[in-house]
């Protein structure tokens, strides 16, 4: 437990302090490049105002005509259609088409965003993933699929076949929100049999970014009660009017429930002063609050929110409890060594074999999450069919995966062009290493299942990989060929390495001014990194490790190489 806590500690003093939800509001004058970031969680834009409601900003170099008419003011869309739902948004604003809204005036973007804790998710063409919002619901932030840059899903595929990196289907959004909005769980699959294929010939992947959310409706006089437990809560959206005539009707005049279109415009900002941040919160469903949207007509409030993570959280706690598991106090030392062969001895909890290891650190991590955000974990599953891309990513944290299958447990998942023979017998499957092995420790990882050589646990049946994975917080380190690093803990932690590989696994990563012949082969594992660097390196304070064939086998002559290395750090 020693360990995990230290390393929790560690990481709230490498990530920036503070709320992991922000606001933030940019200005961009027209024709100018207007750039969005969140540097913790997703972009949501609250709103773009495009024209202009003061004089000075924007104004250098601009004739006095130009900018005194301040009482132009456009809603647009076009910029939340674009960046919700990414970490980074960048938009030349005189390629948005706009329509003017004040000819003459010299205009601006005024865009103000959360960057909220919402998650992310890959699937390369022809996999699936399940989106899990546990006991929440489920609301689609942005989704495409198509290919918007050439390095995602390209393990091992043709260039020609990634090099269009504009492509975009239309009406993803709105049919994942349509599979997805609401439930508490989503499987959603990454096929041109669902989105109609926007570039034929290109490999596509899906991505979706997702919240998840509560929504709580109380009827006018009532209150509604907003509880995140060890979170904060976050408000969404919100209104107190009425919209049907169903919702808090029962008894009521069809006089009182008639009218439809009732809101109350400012809602969301007055349930927000009232309750962001705080762990729970109340509020009445009265005109008291609100002023009366709509006299005569009988109200309701309808709250939706998200429970999200304060770092500082963490040092309130002292005790990490997990139901029906564990209980720990901080002042037990619960690691009490590791040993080479990568297994962990937890005293009381665990066991020291490696497979129950897996475990032992989820749920141990999943103790440290309650009390702990600082140390992210979240529950991961990908599916892919046989030869095509399994990608495996963290959109904060490392992957660790947890189980890897391979063979056919359901006729459905991938049969789509296969034959019944191929699909029917759904009780063949087996346990692989060669995932873990492969992503253990990255924060993407790309594995061309068609390139595994997983041996057949059933001939003549159409088969597909299953990973169950979670992420969690670690150190990573990229050293290209020929260089050295030094991995070091700080005060007087002891280094543990979770993975490492020598070799290449995607052509960008130490390829600057490289010609493209030595980069291009991406299916580079040197076999013994793992255990060369374990026996370098673990139980050190610090270790200075070189990227070289003399100390790792060369695994792929004529390529350029890197070494990549995760680890953390703990103390006894
Ligand atoms: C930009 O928008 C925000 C929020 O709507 C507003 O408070 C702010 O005054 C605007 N700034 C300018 C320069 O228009
Ligand atoms: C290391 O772990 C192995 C199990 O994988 C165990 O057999 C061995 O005794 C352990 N070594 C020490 C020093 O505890």
């Amino acid at each position: 437990m020693m360990l995990f806590l230290k390393l929790s500690l560690f990481t709230l003093i490498i990530s920036a302090p503070g709320l992991m939800v922000s606001g933030e509001n940019m200005i961009t004058c027209y024709s100018d490049v207007q750039r969005l970031t969140c540097e913790t969680g997703l972009i949501k834009v609250k709103s773009t105002v495009y024209g202009r409601t003061n004089s000075i900003t924007c104004n250098t170099n601009r004739p006095f005509s130009e900018v005194t008419f301040t009482n132009c003011a456009l809603r647009i869309t076009t910029i939340a259609d674009r960046c919700n739902g990414l970490k980074e948004c960048e938009l030349k604003t005189d390629l948005l088409g706009n329509p003017d809204p004040c000819f003459g005036t010299y205009k601006y973007y005024n865009t103000t965003y959360d960057c909220i804790n919402g998650h992310r998710v890959v699937i390369c063409e022809q996999g699936y993933s399940t989106l899990d919002c546990g006991s929440d619901s489920i609301e689609i932030i942005n989704a495409n699929y198509g290919r918007g840059n050439s390095r995602t899903c390209s393990n091992g595929i043709l260039s020609s076949q990634t090099q269009n990196t504009n492509c975009y289907a239309p009406n993803t959004l709105s049919i994942v929100a349509a599979m997805c909005k609401g439930k508490k769980t989503c499987t959603v699959e990454a096929s041109n049999t669902i989105f109609n294929d926007p570039c034929v010939g290109t490999v596509k992947y899906l991505t979706v970014s997702y919240i998840c959310t509560r929504e709580i409706v109380t009827c006018e006089s009532s209150t509604a009660t907003l509880n995140c437990g060890a979170h904060r809560i976050k408000i969404i959206s919100a209104n107190y009017g009425r919209t049907d005539s169903t919702t808090c009707s029962s008894g009521r005049p069809a006089s009182q429930t008639s009218n439809k279109n009732c809101y109350t415009p400012d809602a969301l900002n007055k349930i927000a002063a009232r309750c962001e941040e705080q762990s729970s919160c109340e509020v009445p469903a009265t005109n008291v609050v609100f002023s009366d949207p709509c006299f005569g007509t009988y109200k309701y409030l309808t709250i939706v929110y998200s429970c999200v993570m304060l770092v500082r959280e963490h040092e309130a706690s002292s005790r990490v409890f997990y139901p029906g598991f564990v209980y720990i106090e901080r002042s037990v030392p619960v690691v009490q060594h590791f040993n080479t062969s990568n297994s962990i001895y937890i005293h009381h909890r665990c066991f020291n074999t490696f497979s129950i290891m897996m475990l032992c650190l989820k749920l141990t991590l999943l103790t440290l999450l309650i009390a702990a955000p600082g140390l992210l974990v979240s529950g991961e599953n990908v599916i892919t069919c046989d030869g095509d891309i399994h990608r495996l990513t963290c959109d904060r944290g490392l992957i660790w995966v947890e189980n890897s299958l391979y063979g056919r447990t359901d006729s459905s998942i991938c049969s789509t062009a296969h034959p019944p023979l191929q699909v029917t017998d759904t009780s063949c499957s087996t346990s692989i290493s060669t995932i873990a092995e492969r992503c253990n420790g990255l924060s993407a990882c790309e594995v061309n299942t068609a390139a595994l050589q997983t041996s057949d646990p059933c001939k003549g049946t159409y088969k597909y990989y299953d990973t169950s994975y979670s992420c969690y917080d670690a150190e990573t380190t990229v050293i290209c060929e020929h260089s050295y690093s030094t991995l070091e803990c700080a005060q007087g932690g002891y280094l543990q390495i979770i993975n490492a590989n020598f070799g290449r696994s995607d052509s960008t990563t130490c390829s600057s001014g490289l010609p493209s012949g030595l980069t291009k082969k991406t299916n580079c594992y040197a076999s013994n990194t793992l255990s060369t660097l374990a026996t370098l390196c673990n139980n050190q304070q610090s270790c200075t490790v070189e990227a070289s064939s003399t100390i790792f086998s060369d695994p792929c002559p004529n390529t350029a190489k890197y070494l990549s290395v995760s680890y953390i750090c703990y103390e006894i």
